[in-house]
């Protein structure tokens, strides 16, 4: 199957969504590590799936670039085919970028291009849009900029919070997710 590294900094209920979708006969993907920048709850479903996993703090590197590079080694090491960001909250590098460009994937919890950067759904509730979504994205060297793989739409209700909304566009999210990470397998 297509070896694919996930990077999370959070919950990781779209790592969740992807392993759940693993146990399919003929999902063509396999989630082979887990990686994240801190000690992020999400990697307990990694170690249940009795993967490997590995924490790369920013802090315990000199600068940002040695950090980069200590990511990308850590996550060469599995040779991946794909790299998937999934609530992975640091912008990665160009050592990672350039061992993997165009293998790497980010979902963000907005409809890009609007909205972009760390707090997607908040910035649209403070914008007041009516419907915003989340975005499946290639990632290049900017900040949520490459190209689109995949959209899904999601309605603001009225009495909506961060979390309400979050919550729904989650559950948008993590199919929308693990069927590009499976097209993507499929056509390898
Ligand atoms: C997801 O909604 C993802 O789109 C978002 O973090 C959440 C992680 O949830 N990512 C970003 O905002 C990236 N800018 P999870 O840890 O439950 O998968």
């Amino acid at each position: 199957r297509f070896p694919v590294v996930v990077l999370i900094s959070g919950t990781g209920s779209n790592l969740a969504a992807l392993l759940a979708a693993e146990r399919a006969e003929d999902c063509p993907y396999a989630v082979v590590a887990v990686l994240a920048d801190r000690d992020a709850s999400g990697l307990e479903h990694a170690r249940a799936a009795g993967l490997p996993t590995e924490v790369v703090p920013l802090a315990d590197h000199a600068d940002r670039a040695a950090w980069d590079a200590a990511l990308a080694e850590a996550v060469a090491a599995h040779r991946p085919q794909l790299v998937v960001l999934a609530g992975f909250m640091k912008l990665v590098g160009p050592a990672l970028l350039e061992a993997f460009g165009g293998r790497i994937v980010n979902t963000h919890p907005a409809l890009l291009p609007s909205f972009p950067g760390a707090h997607g759904v908040r910035d649209a509730l403070a914008h007041g849009v009516r419907i915003t979504g989340c975005s499946v994205i290639e990632v290049d060297a900017g900040v949520d900029t490459g190209r689109i793989l995949a959209q899904a739409a999601v309605e603001v209700r009225e009495e909506d919070t961060e979390a309400t909304l979050h919550a729904r566009i989650k559950a948008v999210e993590q199919p929308l997710l693990v069927d590009v990470v499976r097209r993507l397998a499929a056509a390898s």
